[in-house]
């Protein structure tokens, strides 16, 4: 489908307007086709296609590992069932971090491959020329910044960024930079409350937020984290508003079950035969061995 057809289809210019506006946005992740329908028929503003694919999907500790073609075959998917929400895709580690070529290179690849309306990636100053090169190709970029999980080594784990005034200080600058580079917007991960909202106050693109309090324009959250599919590791900021991984547990239960007992399937789940057709077959002798009937 032609997604300019769509009626009320988000673009970039939509999330400019909603900050303009001061509405709030939501974006959910999604990573098949299935999930991506139905967070599109919600609403949702936003789909992305995050790395965080690389743990809730393929079973991995962190990020790190997921490459640039897995990235493709899940937004391929979700691609099929989105038409209306803006579809983002997450640039994985190592397919923009070598130079601004190596960036471009991997952006055009889910524009054209995946058929994403924009990309994402983490880092701040360090990735600007990235997101200027990506930019002036036509790709609407929207940065990353905080709790930036493809850099969880260099911050010793799970923690919390920009909790010194030293440290908040640099976000800004990290944030401004990104803005004049020509993100559309940033999403702010693992960061004070304060300091997520006076970046947001001091720019003029809207900012998502993950775990850095109300003040941002928008929020984002993982989906598994959303429908209660993660179970374990559940971060603090992450709230459940589904609690699928029981209701997954029973029926696997009730249908193991059932088979077990024979229950299943009952005669509603099975196909007949006419009697008539299952008198001819009982009387037509096998052109194999002449065994039947
Ligand atoms: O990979 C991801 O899902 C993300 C969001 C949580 C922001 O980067």
């Amino acid at each position: 489908m032609n997604s300019n057809l769509v009626a009320h289809k988000i673009t970039v210019a939509t999330f400019a307007e909603k900050r303009r506006n001061n509405e709030a946005i939501a974006i959910l992740t999604a990573y098949d086709y299935t999930i991506g329908r139905l967070l599109d028929e919600c609403g949702i503003d936003a789909i992305l296609v995050g790395d965080s694919l690389a743990m809730v999907m393929l079973g991995h500790v962190n990020t790190l590992s997921v490459t640039l073609e897995e990235m493709l075959h899940h937004i391929r998917a979700v691609r099929r069932g989105v038409n209306r929400a803006l579809l983002i895709g997450d640039l994985p580690f190592m397919s923009y971090q070598v130079d601004e070529s190596q960036a471009l290179r991997s952006a055009g690849r889910l524009v054209q491959e995946g058929g994403v309306e924009a990309v994402k990636l983490e880092g701040g100053r360090g990735i600007a020329n990235a997101v200027r090169a990506i930019v002036r190709a036509g790709i609407p970029v929207q940065g990353h910044i905080g709790l930036t999980p493809q850099s969880v080594n260099m911050f010793g784990g799970w923690k919390v960024q920009g909790r010194t005034a030293t440290a908040a200080s640099r976000l800004l600058d990290d944030a401004l930079s990104l803005e004049d580079a020509g993100c559309f917007s940033i999403v702010i991960e693992g960061v004070p409350a304060q300091v997520a909202t006076h970046i947001t106050e001091r720019l003029s693109i809207p900012t998502i937020g993950i775990g850095a309090g109300v003040g941002t324009s928008g929020q984002v959250l993982v989906i598994h984290d959303v429908l209660g599919l993660c179970e374990e590791n559940q971060p603090r900021f992450a709230k459940r508003y589904a609690d699928l991984g029981s209701n997954i547990r029973e029926a696997a239960n009730k249908y193991r079950h059932e088979v077990l007992a024979r229950a299943f399937p009952g005669a509603e789940q099975a196909y007949a035969m006419s009697p008539e057709e299952w008198q001819i077959f009982l009387n037509t002798p096998s052109t194999a061995d002449g065994r039947r009937g």
